[in-house]
């Protein structure tokens, strides 16, 4: 059943457990999402990036999520826009059936990024949609970084108690150290999980933790046998993944794990085989993969079983 984020997600932060939000490109991506939920008994959140909305068509998108909702009608699930940039690109989304949106407006300065948040909020709440914004800016934070240097950069706690009263945004995504793609850590991963505590205390919503790909070593060893090149790759991992999640994240975004699983097995078919060319050979096995590693994370961040 299609629902709101935070149907979805009040009922994680009050149980102390995260939710998956994992992005979907095509048919395939979607599909091994849902039939994950399926085998795993969990809700979930599916969002497309704008260039996802582009690629895809706004109809399309939606329509998909609406069938595949009415084939699974056990599963709670919220179809999100992940990073809107504008007003318009939110409204636009809430206007074709979305049932949540980002609004990032956090490489903006803190007044902007509030009134902008605002506005997206009256315009969302007023039909129904819940709202996430950020905090901070997203990016890896080595160990001998000053104070200094991480308050630049990191969500500060206090701002995040100010944001959320004023704006009445529904979640909230704070900068504690993670960044998107498969280069996440130059050195040995680290996240800022007291500052995350903080903000958590303070602004007492469910938070969201972006950039929270893994890449397990199978994923990546699976990506390097088909003769791919992931030098220098680090994710987030697991036992952080769950650390963040004891501090208070409820909502975990994950994107560059189904893209590595996916295109690792796409590439074997197509190394094993230089006469094949049947679509459904490739993208079979990648859905397959992708199935499997979100039922390993659902089981990982505590949301399977919770329907
Ligand atoms: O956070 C970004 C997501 O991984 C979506 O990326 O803009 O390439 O679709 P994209
Ligand atoms: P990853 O690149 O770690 O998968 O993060 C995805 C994300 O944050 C989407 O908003
Ligand atoms: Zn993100």
């Amino acid at each position: 059943m299609l629902v709101t984020g935070n149907e979805i997600l009040k009922k994680a932060h009050k149980e102390y457990y995260g939710v998956g939000a994992f992005n979907f490109v095509n048919y395939e991506m979607l599909s091994a999402i849902f039939e994950a939920a399926n085998e795993a008994n969990s809700p979930i959140i599916v969002q497309a990036s704008e260039g996802a909305i582009k690629y895809l068509g706004i109809d399309m998108a939606v329509g998909m999520v609406k069938i595949l909702s009415k084939k699974y009608p056990h599963i709670p699930v919220a179809l999100h826009l992940d990073h809107g940039t504008t007003f318009e690109s939110c409204k636009a989304a809430v206007d074709a059936g979305f049932t949540s949106v980002m609004i990032d407006a956090s490489h903006h300065p803190f007044e902007e990024n509030l009134s902008e948040t605002s506005k997206v909020v009256k315009m969302a709440h007023a039909k129904g949609v819940s709202v996430e914004a950020e905090l901070g800016r997203l990016m890896g934070i080595e160990d001998n970084i000053s104070v200094s240097e991480k308050d630049a950069v990191l969500v500060n706690p206090k701002e995040a108690e100010q944001f959320v009263k004023e704006s009445g945004v529904d979640f909230l995504a704070p900068a504690i150290g993670t960044s998107h793609g498969a280069f996440k850590f130059k050195g040995e991963p680290k996240l800022d999980f007291e500052r995350l505590q903080e903000v958590k205390r303070l602004t007492n919503i469910p938070l969201v933790l972006h950039g929270a790909s893994a890449i397990p070593d199978y994923v990546k060893d699976s990506f390097l046998s088909s003769g791919g090149d992931l030098k220098g790759s680090k994710g987030v991992p697991f036992s952080f993944l769950q650390e963040s999640i004891k501090g208070g994240i409820n909502k975990v975004n994950t994107d560059t794990d189904l893209r590595i699983a996916f295109i690792a097995e796409v590439r074997k078919v197509a190394n094993d085989d230089n006469t094949q060319f049947d679509l459904r050979k490739f993208f079979t096995p990648g859905k397959e993969a992708i199935k499997k590693l979100i039922i390993e994370r659902m089981n990982i961040l505590g949301s399977s079983n919770k329907i």
